[in-house]
């Protein structure tokens, strides 16, 4: 079977883009180097298997001639669309960002699948579609949504738009709200960040905000294993799932004390002010994952857990050992 996946080159693309191998599919992955890269696939390029288009979704008419093309001889069954703006920040100062790289890119993926009859989506959303909930747990069933960044409308807005594709054209569709997601190969979020800053500065990390942030971690592996899980059992045209870890997260200020602990133990933490990170920065968030609990998967690690073995996967493949 031949799957799509776009923003292969990215962090979890390329941890998809391996399983997927792993599991016997052909590849086509997509992706324009704006933020992941060839790096990140290079294990995969001699394989028959695999093959890489760098090109940007936003070019509707080249992307209908190169997955059109790929689709004559081998027919994708199904389209992972994880290409997105993964910069909160650089979407606020530039709301064009997420229009582009976030929404249109969803759009312009379903106006090829429609062209195409391609019968199954699955989508990499995310926990800013809710915005800012406070201490209410998040089921997914909640609403309004309001969401506070350019980011999360945007990915609220591409939901909103698989939606209407299910109800028109399209048979099948998994909407994944992913948590904060971490582990190799690293291309952004809080550990890679701290890492950096304290390479440049063993003696001091200056932390975004007071530190009380708090948020549900998931390791890359075990979301991979959440969604493979969905997508075998969940049987609806639309199907909507959060992708959590079991507990009520983990706080940036133990993150930055795992971080100083195998990175730089001397340094002192010097926090912000507010919890809040950026503007956008919903500073808690709690999921339920009841919904995917009763549908038979739950995550072995907790929020800590996966956050101290991506501490040491970062560092080592930073720093070596
Ligand atoms: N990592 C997380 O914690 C997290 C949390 C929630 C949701 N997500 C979502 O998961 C998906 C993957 O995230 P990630 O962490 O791997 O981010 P990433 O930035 O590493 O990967 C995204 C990839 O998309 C590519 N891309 C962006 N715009 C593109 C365009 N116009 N055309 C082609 N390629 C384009 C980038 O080059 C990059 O390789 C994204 O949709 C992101 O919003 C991630």
């Amino acid at each position: 079977m031949s799957i799509l996946i776009t923003g292969a080159a990215g962090f979890i693309g390329a941890n998809l883009v391996a399983r997927c191998l792993s599991r016997g599919n052909n590849v086509l992955a997509i992706d324009n180097l704006s933020r992941g890269t060839l790096d990140n696939l290079r294990a995969y390029q001699a394989d028959a298997r695999f093959t890489f288009a760098e090109l940007d979704l936003n070019n509707l008419s080249a992307l209908k001639s190169s997955i059109g093309s790929y689709h004559a001889k081998d027919p994708i069954k199904v389209v992972w669309h994880l290409a997105a703006n993964s910069d909160i920040p650089a979407g606020i100062a530039d709301a064009g960002v997420d229009l582009r790289d976030t929404f249109l890119t969803t759009f312009n993926t379903l106006e090829v699948m429609k062209q195409l009859s391609i019968p199954s989506l699955a989508f990499a959303s995310s926990s800013a579609v809710y915005g800012d909930f406070g201490n209410q747990v998040l089921t997914e069933d909640l609403g309004p949504l309001f969401p506070i960044s350019n980011y999360g409308a945007m990915k609220l807005a591409s939901e909103a738009l698989i939606s209407a594709a299910v109800e028109d054209y399209l048979p099948q569709a998994f909407i994944f709200r992913f948590p904060n997601v971490i582990g190799l190969p690293a291309t952004h979020g809080v550990i890679l960040d701290f890492i950096h800053k304290l390479q440049s500065n063993s003696q001091r990390l200056a932390v975004l905000g007071d530190g009380t942030q708090q948020k549900s971690y998931l390791h890359v592996e075990e979301l991979l294993d959440a969604m493979f899980f969905i997508t075998e059992h969940a049987k609806d045209p639309l199907n909507y799932f959060n992708i959590g870890a079991d507990d009520g997260g983990i706080t940036v200020k133990e993150i930055a004390e795992l971080v100083v602990a195998r990175v730089a133990s001397q340094a002192q933490i010097n926090y912000g002010q507010g919890n809040k990170g950026w503007v956008g920065d919903v500073p808690k968030f709690t999921y339920s994952i009841e919904k995917l609990r009763s549908l038979g998967w739950q995550p072995k690690l907790h929020s800590n857990q996966a956050v101290q073995k991506a501490v040491d996967q970062i560092a080592t493949a930073i720093l070596g050992a």
